[in-house]
């Protein structure tokens, strides 16, 4: 149950480049990942032999376009274990999922002093749509708090669930990797009586998802972080929630009737989606689905496990108190995701720095300036490891720090 790093790094063309005289060390897969050949080529075909708008036109081409729209669409829903492929719906990425929740189930079911639980550890994502909300309606929100180890702080759960609507939980931080007990939280806020909402961004591409194991109601994933293209996100739903839940964005192909004094809201899961869809996106991210499948996932998340391991250990060892790694000390807690401080140098210096190696880490806020906060400081580098990465990474990831360090010494 190994990945054969060497053989999937063959996969990804981008991997060949060099920057500054160096062979590329992508270490930001947590932004967003690289793709395979065959997610392009999937991609290109389908524009090369496919193309056409779908749900429109009664001619070959539009029918086989709509058919490998909706094909794609069930097999994503097979594969995070939806009960059927209209509770999966399609939208730009993962922030517009997380928005259609908060404006669609939130305006519906919310009313001014009504209270929302969330996390401190939260990416604006799945913060910011709940604060309009605020601003718009006047309902309350709760926090569940951080420990110093990066974890959520779980002490309070049922007495902060108590009395909630609806609880939103990130399944993974893209911060600390924390990977949070979504289960637990979920049962608590069911015993409440809430409504669970899942940012799964930064677990599906790494492990294995099912959504009701997780005990999840409404749950987000994005394309382009699980070596898909950019410009899909995903949302599911149970399909009694998402029945009652009223159109978000209006247009094409959301109605079933427009008259000029109202309308009738088509079925689902089209009624959430206006206008002409990502085709190509989706049939991309079904190409990543069956790329992701093929490795198998618990191969993906051991390789990252291993990994994280492996750059805990190297990255202490060799730079003992001149580095501070954030986030939970024990690899099986933690995602391939490692945010850190290098000595005093700010984030941004040091990434410019490991840039001069080809090593790419994101540094900065990482969309989540309230956990910044949580954690005193206003920035971190992040590096993030993929299926495409290998303990070489990781040490070209040391070896560029030392450069850091003398240059900043
Ligand atoms: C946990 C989490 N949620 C949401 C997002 C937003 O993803 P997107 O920009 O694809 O909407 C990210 C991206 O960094 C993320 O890490």
């Amino acid at each position: 149950m190994t990945l054969d790093v060497e053989r999937i790094k063959k996969d990804f063309a981008i991997l060949d480049r060099r920057v500054h005289g160096h062979r590329l060390v992508f270490l930001d897969s947590a932004a967003s990942s690289q793709r395979p050949q065959a997610v392009t080529d999937a991609m290109t075909t389908y524009y090369e032999t496919t193309h056409a708008n779908v749900h429109r036109g009664v001619y070959t081409l539009a029918e086989e376009a709509t058919a490998r729209y909706e094909g794609a669409r069930a097999r994503i829903a097979r594969w995070v274990g939806a009960g059927a492929s209209h509770e999966i719906l399609f939208a730009k990425n993962v922030t517009e999922s997380l928005n259609l929740v908060a404006q669609s189930w939130g305006r519906a079911n919310l009313r001014a002093g009504d209270v929302v639980l969330l996390t401190e550890m939260e990416h604006h994502a799945n913060l910011v749509p709940w604060l309009m909300l605020k601003d718009q309606l006047g309902i309350e929100l709760r926090y569940l708090g951080v420990t110093d180890d990066g974890l959520l702080d779980l002490s309070d759960l049922e007495e902060k669930v108590d009395g909630v609507k609806l609880v939103g939980v990130t399944a993974v931080s893209n911060v600390l990797g924390t990977i949070n007990p979504v289960r637990r939280i979920a049962d608590a806020a069911h015993a409440a009586g809430a409504v669970v909402l899942v940012d799964g961004t930064q677990l599906t591409p790494h492990m294995a998802t099912h959504v009701h194991s997780l005990g999840a109601d409404l749950y987000g994933f994005t394309g382009h972080k699980m070596l898909g293209p950019t410009g899909v996100g995903v949302l599911w739903g149970r399909e009694e929630i998402l029945e009652a839940m009223p159109p978000f964005l209006g247009g094409g192909d959301m109605i079933r009737d427009v008259r000029l004094d109202g309308f009738t809201p088509n079925e689902l899961p089209w009624k959430f989606e206006a206008g002409t869809p990502p085709i190509a996106e989706v049939i991309g991210l079904e190409a990543a689905v069956d790329y992701l499948e093929g490795l198998g996932l618990e191969a993906v998340r051991e390789h990252e496990r291993s990994l994280t391991r492996y750059a805990l250990r190297t990255l202490t060892q060799r730079y003992g108190d001149e580095i501070t790694i954030h986030g939970p000390p024990d690899a099986d807690l933690r995602s391939g995701v490692m945010s850190f401080l290098f000595r005093d140098i700010h984030p941004h210096d040091l990434s410019q720095v490991l840039d001069q190696r080809a090593v790419c880490v994101r540094a900065g806020h990482h969309c989540a300036k309230p956990l910044m906060r949580r954690m005193g400081v206003s920035a971190t580098a992040r590096a993030s490891w993929y299926v495409y990465n290998d303990e070489g990474d990781i040490d070209a990831l040391a070896d560029a720090l030392a450069d850091a360090a003398d240059l900043f010494s």
